[in-house]
C-alpha cells in the first residue's frame, strides 16, 4: 500500500522499551511492519506493544532480551523468525552511556558500556544477517554524533559509537552485494531516558523543542528501513545549533 511502505515486512528493534526504540516501533508499525520488541524490561515492552497494536492495528511480539548475552540475542532472532516467518529489518538501537572520565571509570562500568554498545550490536547483526540475506533486508544501526567527532565528555561511549559506524560500513561492504542495505543513523542529543545511568536523563535535562525528539530519529530509521533497492548508508540528524561555537 502506498501509505504503508513496510506492508508485509517484519522488523526487530532492540532497545524498544523506551526512547528512540519505542518511537521506532511506532513508526515501523505505522508503515505496515510487524514489529518484534526487544529489551530487558518486559513490562515496559508490554506497554509499548499494546500502544502500537491499539494505534496501528499492528502485530507485535515482545521478546525480553539482554543484548549483552549472546544466547539471549540468538534466541530473540530465532523467536522472531519463527513467529513472523522471516526477518526484513533489524534496528540495532539498544545502547548505554556513562559520563565518567576515563581515569574515573571502573572496569565494570567500562565493560557494561562496551558489552551493550559493541558486543550486543555484533551478536544481533551476526544472528540477523543470514535472514536478511534471504529477504534482501535492511540493517539499521543507531550511531551518534559522538561516533563522528571527538567527545571529551565521554570518550568510551564515543569510541563505542565509532566502532558501530566502522562495523556497519564494513558489514555493508560485505553484504551489500547480497542485497542487504545498511544504514547508520547519527543523532545529536535526543530527549529520552538516555543519560539516566549517570544522572539526569536527557528528557529531564532538555526542554521540549531544545533538542531532537525520539520521533524524529524514528522517522529517519523508518525511511532507511523502507528502502527497497538503495541503501541510505548514513543519516546525520543534528540539532540545528550543534556546530555553533564548535
Ligand atoms: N538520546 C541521545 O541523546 C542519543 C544520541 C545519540 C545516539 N543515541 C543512541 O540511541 C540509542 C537509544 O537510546 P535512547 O536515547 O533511546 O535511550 P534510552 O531511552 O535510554 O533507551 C535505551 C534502550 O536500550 C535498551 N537497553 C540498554 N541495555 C540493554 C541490554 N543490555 N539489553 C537490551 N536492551 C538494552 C533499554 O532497554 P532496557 O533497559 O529495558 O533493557 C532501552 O530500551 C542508543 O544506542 C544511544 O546510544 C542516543
Amino acid at each position: 500500500m502506498a501509505n504503508e511502505p513496510l506492508s508485509g515486512k517484519t522488523a526487530l528493534v532492540t532497545g524498544a522499551s523506551s526512547g528512540i526504540g519505542e518511537a521506532t516501533a511506532h513508526a515501523l508499525a505505522r508503515d505496515g511492519a510487524r514489529v518484534a520488541l526487544a529489551a530487558r524490561r518486559e513490562q515496559a515492552l508490554d506497554g509499548v506493544a499494546s500502544d502500537v497494536e491499539r494505534e496501528y492495528d499492528a502485530e507485535t511480539l515482545v521478546v525480553p532480551t539482554d543484548v549483552r548475552d549472546e544466547s539471549s540475542v540468538a534466541e530473540t532472532v530465532e523467536t522472531t523468525v519463527e513467529a513472523f516467518g522471516h526477518l526484513d529489518v533489524l534496528v540495532n538501537n539498544a545502547g548505554l552511556a556513562r559520563g565518567e572520565s576515563v581515569e574515573e571509570m571502573t572496569t565494570d562500568q567500562y565493560a557494561a558500556m562496551m558489552e551493550t554498545n559493541v558486543d550486543g550490536v555484533f551478536y544481533a547483526t551476526r544472528e540477523a544477517i543470514p535472514h536478511l540475506r534471504e529477504t534482501d533486508g535492511n540493517l539499521v544501526f543507531v550511531g551518534s554524533f559522538a561516533g563522528q567527532y571527538p567527545r571529551p565528555f565521554n570518550p568510551v561511549y564515543a569510541a563505542s559509537k565509532w566502532w558501530v559506524r566502522g562495523f556497519a560500513h564494513s558489514v555493508e561492504a560485505r553484504v551489500g552485494a547480497d542485497g542487504v542495505a545498511v544504514t547508520v543513523v547519527n543523532p545529536t542529543e535526543v530527549r529520552t531516558e538516555f543519560g539516566s545511568a549517570y544522572g539526569e536523563s536527557f528528557a529531564e535535562r532538555f526542554e521540549e523543542g531544545e533538542v531532537t525528539e525520539p520521533e524524529e530519529v524514528a522517522e529517519a530509521i523508518a525511511f532507511a528501513a523502507g528502502q527497497e533497492k538503495s541503501t541510505v548508508s548514513e543519516l546525520d540528524l543534528y540539532r540545528r545549533d550543534k556546530f555553533s561555537g564548535f
